[in-house]
């Protein structure tokens, strides 16, 4: 007895259902496709880069993987665009568009919602031309098979999320043992430079390797915010002078064996409250990127002033400035351009600890000519 088209959908659903693996999902749907529609050539294609690329297929040549078709053209291009079905039945046999004779040919759009992904394509019913059963026979798989992609390219999206969550996780253990190793380190150079008093020439091979070991405690607290994501700050009262006294001596031993000049200039010294360490990591950052922007010579100020309840920070460097097409990328993590070993943190961690200040920070910029960095926090 012929089975009901409402059995055979129900088969087909309970099939696809069962598939757990992505290596299953395509061989199955081929298999039901030449099961329930009995036809010579299945093809599946999925669009990639604005062209149609042949992912699986029964019948075809070893190489059909090469084949590539571009949206719009043939029939399949034409499905891929148009989003709706392509049903031909010849009396004579005419050539498909991968040059095979055939007399009939089905051709369905994959979509998902209104998007399509691809077209799955039946060639050469047995014996036969497809009638109106097969045709809804077909539509029902190319939706289901849409919907299974669908699900299987959202899973392994998850897969991929999870196992960078992993690497985040080993990663920020790894920075906190080295970010409280260097904090003995770093207590060691302090007494070195006690013991040391008066030895010029130590001293400042004791101050350079004091800047190093700071940069590498900076970008291991990058690390460590960034992978905490949640920025906790601690907060105490600050007077802006001395803040901005610790910032010139660091730049200052910075640049001490540059001609770059920098210089900080403010209109009042007040008291705000802020994490003075986090501040500090933001100006750590900003300079060293107009360090390193300006190159081996050039300006750098940083100027300071209040304005409706806000403090303004604005750190002006004439270095090599920023590429109009980057300028909207520079915050984002892991962004990073012209460096050999930038890790594109600076910026991402600047910008999260300014905001946890409730405060805002922007850039202006003209390539080779300067850049300028605003950061404005509001007293409290
Ligand atoms: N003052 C500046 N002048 C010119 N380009 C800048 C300046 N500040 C930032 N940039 C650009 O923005 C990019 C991102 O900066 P960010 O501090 O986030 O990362 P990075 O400096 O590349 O690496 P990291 O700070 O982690 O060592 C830099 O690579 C650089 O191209
Ligand atoms: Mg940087």
């Amino acid at each position: 007895m012929k089975k009901d088209i409402f059995d055979i959908l129900v088969e087909i659903s309970e099939i696809m259902n069962t598939i757990f693996e992505t290596d299953e999902l395509i061989p199955q749907i081929l298999n039901i496709t030449e099961k329930f529609l009995n036809v010579k050539r299945v093809s599946l294609m999925l669009i990639d880069d604005n062209k149609l690329k042949i992912i699986a297929a029964t019948n075809l040549p070893v190489n059909f993987k090469e084949i590539e078709i571009p949206i719009g053209e043939g029939i399949s291009g034409r499905v891929a665009m148009s989003g709706k079905p392509v049903i031909v039945n010849n009396e004579s046999s005419c050539e498909d568009e991968l040059g095979y004779k055939a007399k009939s040919y089905l051709s369905f759009p994959l979509k998902v919602r209104d998007k399509v992904i691809g077209v799955l394509n039946l060639t050469d019913k047995e014996n036969d031309f497809f009638n109106n059963t097969d045709v809804k026979i077909a539509g029902y798989i190319a939706s289901q098979c849409a919907l299974a992609i669908n699900r299987f390219s959202l899973y392994e999206e998850k897969k991929k999320t999870e196992h960078l969550k992993v690497i985040g996780k080993f990663t920020s253990s790894i920075a906190h043992d080295i970010k409280n190793l260097l904090q003995i380190v770093q207590s060691y150079i302090e007494l070195m430079e006690i013991e040391m008093e008066g030895e010029s020439e130590i001293k400042l091979y004791i101050d350079s390797i004091c800047t190093e070991v700071k940069l590498i405690h900076g970008l291991t607290l990058d690390i460590l915010d960034f992978a905490n994501k949640q920025i906790n700050l601690r907060k105490s009262r600050v007077r802006l002078s001395d803040f901005l006294n610790e910032i010139k001596k660091h730049a200052d031993i910075l640049t001490n064996l540059t001609p770059i000049k920098f210089e900080v200039t403010f209109e009042e010294d007040i008291e705000f409250e802020c994490d003075k360490e986090k501040l500090f990591r933001v100006f750590f950052n900003l300079i060293n990127n107009s360090i390193e922007a300006v190159g081996e010579n050039g300006n750098i100020g940083l100027d300071v002033k209040k304005k409706d309840g806000d403090l303004i920070f604005e750190l002006i460097d004439d270095g090599k400035g920023i590429k109009k097409e980057n300028i909207d990328k520079i915050f984002d993590p892991f962004f990073t351009s012209g460096k050999m070993k930038g890790t594109g943190l600076g910026l991402a961690v600047v910008k999260e600890i300014v905001q946890a200040h409730k405060g805002v920070i922007t850039v202006e910029s003209e390539e080779n000519k300067y850049t300028k960095f605003t950061v404005r926090i509001p007293i409290v």
